[in-house]
């Protein structure tokens, strides 16, 4: 299958991230055209014709998030999240950095669609570089009549603000996020009830991913069903997929969902020279990992999800025979340990613990009876949680045990990392 670019398709255009060559590319034209010619009701039409799953991990159809707002004559927010602390997810990243409009195109459209007077992009604090290019894209875009009062001289305004976050991954949960966004601690919020009926400030909210906000813009422009006709029956569209790992190509790909995992990791230029392939992690560190049998997968939500893993946001980590899975899983977990945010006891403590476990196992001073243990916490962890954090900590380590078991082993009999003490000699 070949890259298929609806999203990225002007994204190597050199002053992209500008607005007179957005505008000469077609830019703002879509929005132009559907505050004259559409009602807020056919952009939400448009959007559930499609089947557009939001992009930001959990995959929950975005038409209908939309339709769940309350008509109780409160007002409607949006809220971007653009917090992106997957590790092995970097094209929010990409279209913040190159494509800053379409994001600002696509949530005026949201915006209108769902009758909100202002959106609110929550940005991850070190995305410094695309703090400055949003910036300046909402000051170009305000001036150019797109933004602000009356948009693009019709009844409609909007005003949209940008906001840092502090760089913890925790805030990238849509609670957290709007905890943070209104200057408290972010911390996961009881749902229900949820965003949709008490969200930002108490009021009916819409918070969706970067990539899905991008992707109303060409669904608006050519139609719900031309958006539904890629891609599979239950997973539409294209999908960006960042791909990093063992690759010679490491970067940001979009497809029709359903790639097969072999074209992307091609695609990404393929394994270094004598490398053989071992796993991949299809959803970022929060996903279960995959081994070469799966190594024709199509990617899409739910063929992973029957697999045992996840698409999440789509961070494709690829690993080959050199990377020791213990020390990778380890890795996973000192993150997840760092990033819990401590309120509830199964996350703050059991993470802490797994990584403690995995430690000693790394070191090549765990026995067989740490891998049951390794299983019997993800099994108290998993599924047990305030918010979704838990599931995904455990995600990693639970199926490395299951997968790799033997390379484990092999760590203390061995007292260390066999591949480690063959590159030593
Ligand atoms: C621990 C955790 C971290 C998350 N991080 C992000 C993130 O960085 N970006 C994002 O869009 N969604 C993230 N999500 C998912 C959001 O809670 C929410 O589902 C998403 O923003 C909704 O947007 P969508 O419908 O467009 O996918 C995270 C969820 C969890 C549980
Ligand atoms: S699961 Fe972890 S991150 Fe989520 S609320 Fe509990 S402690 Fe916080």
């Amino acid at each position: 299958m070949n890259e298929s670019k609806v999203l990225l398709a002007h994204a190597d255009v050199k002053g992209i991230e500008t607005l007179s060559v957005y505008e000469r590319h077609g830019g703002y034209a879509t929005l132009k055209r559907a505050l004259t010619e559409m009602t807020p009701a056919d952009v939400v039409q448009a959007v559930l014709d499609s089947g557009l799953r939001g992009r930001g991990g959990a995959g929950f159809p975005t038409g209908r998030k939309w339709s769940f707002l309350p008509n109780d004559g409160r007002e409607r927010l949006l809220v971007c999240n653009a917090d992106e602390g997957e590790p092995g997810t970097f094209k929010d990243h990409f279209l913040i950095h190159r494509l800053p409009h379409l994001l600002v195109e696509g949530m005026t459209l949201a915006s209108y669609a769902i009758g909100a007077p202002r959106a609110y992009i929550y940005l991850r604090g070190e995305f410094l570089q695309g703090y400055e290019l949003l910036e300046q894209a909402i000051a170009e875009a305000t001036a150019a009549g797109y933004l602000g009062q009356h948009v693009c001289g019709t009844d409609y305004s909007l005003e949209l603000k940008l906001y840092r976050g502090a760089g913890a991954y925790i805030c990238g949960e849509e609670t957290a996020l709007l905890d943070s966004l209104e200057g408290r601690r972010g911390i996961p919020r009881m749902k229900p009830p949820f965003p949709a009926t008490a969200g930002l400030y108490g009021l009916p909210t819409v918070v969706n991913n970067v990539e899905t906000l991008c992707a109303v813009v060409p669904i608006v422009e050519h139609g719900g069903e031309w958006f539904k006709a890629m891609g599979t029956e239950k997973s539409p569209g294209t999908k960006i997929y960042s791909m990093s790992g063992a690759l010679k190509r490491p970067g940001n790909y979009e497809f029709e969902m359903g790639v097969p995992l072999s074209d992307l990791i091609e695609a990404a230029g393929g394994l270094m020279a004598g490398r053989t392939f071992k796993a991949v992690v299809p959803g970022g560190a929060s996903a279960a990992y995959l081994t070469g049998e799966h190594i024709d997968i199509a990617m899409d939500y739910d063929t992973l999800a029957q697999a045992g893993t996840m698409l999440g946001s789509g961070g494709v980590i690829v690993l080959d025979d050199t990377v020791c899975i213990v020390s990778f899983t380890r890795r996973a977990m000192e993150f997840f340990r760092h990033e819990s945010c401590g309120k509830c006891t199964p996350c703050r403590e059991g993470t802490l613990w797994m990584d403690q476990v995995l430690t000693r196992l790394e070191e090549g001073i765990g026995t067989e009876a740490d891998l049951d243990l390794l299983l019997d916490l993800a099994d108290n962890i998993g599924g047990r949680t305030f918010c979704a954090f838990g599931d995904a900590a455990v995600a990693m380590v639970a199926s490395s045990v299951r997968l790799f078991r033997q390379e484990y082993i092999a760590h203390f009999t061995h007292q260390g990392c066999p591949l480690q003490k063959e590159r030593v000699g």
